[in-house]
């Protein structure tokens, strides 16, 4: 290995590997180890991967394969997060130059196994832990996100949905202490930044390990954490979606005015198939609670199409939901079936091309009710949150509370910096974002 220690780091997937990213980032900081934006620069290349969807474990051993001539140079690899937890030591057979696979739950222990790979070892695995009561938090965290503070306050899931590889790379749900989370959301308060996401898999199933709060009073606590001006809270499970949660989005006007709650289908049938433990009826309850509140909360969702079974009509139901619900945002998915979980055996029913059928179909008539959605905001003034520039616009970007993407105009001369709030007066609109000038 080159004798300064350099580290390249790739992230793929979701906000919570991002935010592991960040630790991780920090942790190798600590070790004296100096990020690098190149491979060819790094001693040591990570990959921070994915498995929830699609063949993404071939993907990084395609990846990995590209890399074999930078083996012979000395480098070091290593496979982190969900396909290092789902393929183990599988990936020493398939890519024999890799010399670490380490699930996210074995991060706490990545300064030991650092250490082994500078000591020549090699085959160092991270991948017993997901039973562990420990959260990997570090003092370390080295956050990217110039405007955005990530805080995990529960890791894994026990839910077992059937078509979900996340129990399995991620392991059981931990939450940890509420006032962990409130040291940290102040220690970012304090670094300046106004604006905390509330990371979980499952995030309202947090329950304090020490009994003083509940997940909607831990959200008005760092609500009124002196400095922050916004609270974003992903992934909700509508099977944990109470109703003090829209209470306390009523209360405290630091809480977004947004709610990500997948639904996954429109069908009661399909929805049992998946193990979800909710009917459409349970669902558009709480959609319900959350269209009566005082403020105008958005609302988006994820759901899958093609799930083994699922047939026409049962895909009207989901379109028949989608319509009565008004999302202002959806993640649609096309089923793929995932190692380990209950949906494998069952039979992956649907060909391919009426899966892409089906979603082209959901995104379509979704497109439609965002270009409705979106309209109602012209002429409003909305408080922005810069994230960034679009030079080949001249534009700057930004979002909403309700988390809508807005871009816009402004007569300053200095761009103003990620982070700022403006209010913008909104001049047009789009199915996916608003644009507007400054006032
Ligand atoms: N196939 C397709 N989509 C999936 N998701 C999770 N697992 C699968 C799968 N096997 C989707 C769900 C989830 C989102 C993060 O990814 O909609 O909410
Ligand atoms: Fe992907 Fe799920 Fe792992 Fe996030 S937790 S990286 S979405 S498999």
């Amino acid at each position: 290995m080159a004798t300064e220690k350099t580290f390249y780091l790739e992230t793929f997937g979701c906000q919570m590997n991002a935010h592991d990213s960040e630790k991780v980032i920090g942790t190798l900081q600590q070790q004296g180890y100096r990020q690098v934006e190149a491979e060819a620069d790094a001693s040591l290349i990570l990959y921070n991967t994915c498995s929830i969807r699609d063949k993404a474990e071939q993907k990084v051993f395609n990846r990995l394969n590209d890399y074999k001539k930078l083996y012979k140079q000395g480098k070091r690899f290593g496979v982190l997060g969900c396909v290092a937890q789902q393929e183990g030591e599988k990936i020493f057979e398939r890519a024999p130059y890799v010399s670490l696979v380490s699930g996210s739950a074995s991060y706490r222990k990545l300064p030991e196994m650092l250490s082994r790979l500078e000591a020549g070892e090699s085959r160092i695995t991270g991948l017993d832990d997901r039973q562990t009561d420990q959260t990997f938090e570090t003092e370390f965290t080295s956050r990217q996100n110039p405007y955005r503070g990530y805080i995990t306050i529960i890791e894994g899931c026990d839910k077992f949905c059937s078509y979900c590889v996340v129990p399995y790379t991620r392991g059981k749900e931990r939450s940890r202490s509420s006032s962990s989370v409130l040291g940290e959301a102040r220690r970012i308060a304090d670094l300046g930044y106004t604006e905390i996401q509330l990371l979980g898999q499952n995030v309202n199933s947090y329950r304090d390990p020490e009994g003083k709060l509940s997940f909607a009073e831990l959200l008005a606590a760092v609500g009124q954490v002196a400095g922050i001006r916004r609270v974003r809270f992903t992934t909700s499970h509508p099977r944990h979606f109470t109703r003090d949660i829209v209470e306390a989005i009523d209360a405290y006007p630091t809480l977004c005015d947004h709610v990500h709650l997948p639904v996954q289908s429109g069908s009661a049938r399909i929805l049992k198939a998946m193990a979800r433990e909710y009917t459409p009826d349970w669902y558009l309850e709480r959609i319900g609670w959350i269209k009566a509140s005082r403020r105008q909360i958005s609302l988006s969702t994820d759901i899958i199409v093609g799930f083994p079974g699922e047939t026409a009509d049962d895909f009207i139901q989901t379109m028949d939901l989608l319509a009565e619900v008004e999302y202002d945002c959806v993640f649609g998915f096309k089923y793929s079936a995932r190692p380990n979980t209950p949906a494998l055996v069952m039979i992956d029913s649907i060909p391919e091309a009426e899966k892409a059928h089906r979603l082209q179909v959901l995104l379509d008539r979704q497109r439609e009710i965002q270009r409705v959605n979106y309209a109602k905001h012209l002429r409003e003034v909305l408080e922005v949150m810069v994230e960034g520039v679009n030079p080949a616009r001249g534009q700057v970007t930004g979002r909403s509370s309700q988390n809508k993407p807005v871009n816009f105009t402004t007569s300053q001369v200095i761009a103003p910096a990620p982070g700022t709030y403006l209010q913008v007066r909104i001049t047009a609109t789009h199915p996916n974002s608003l644009v507007g000038e400054a006032v």
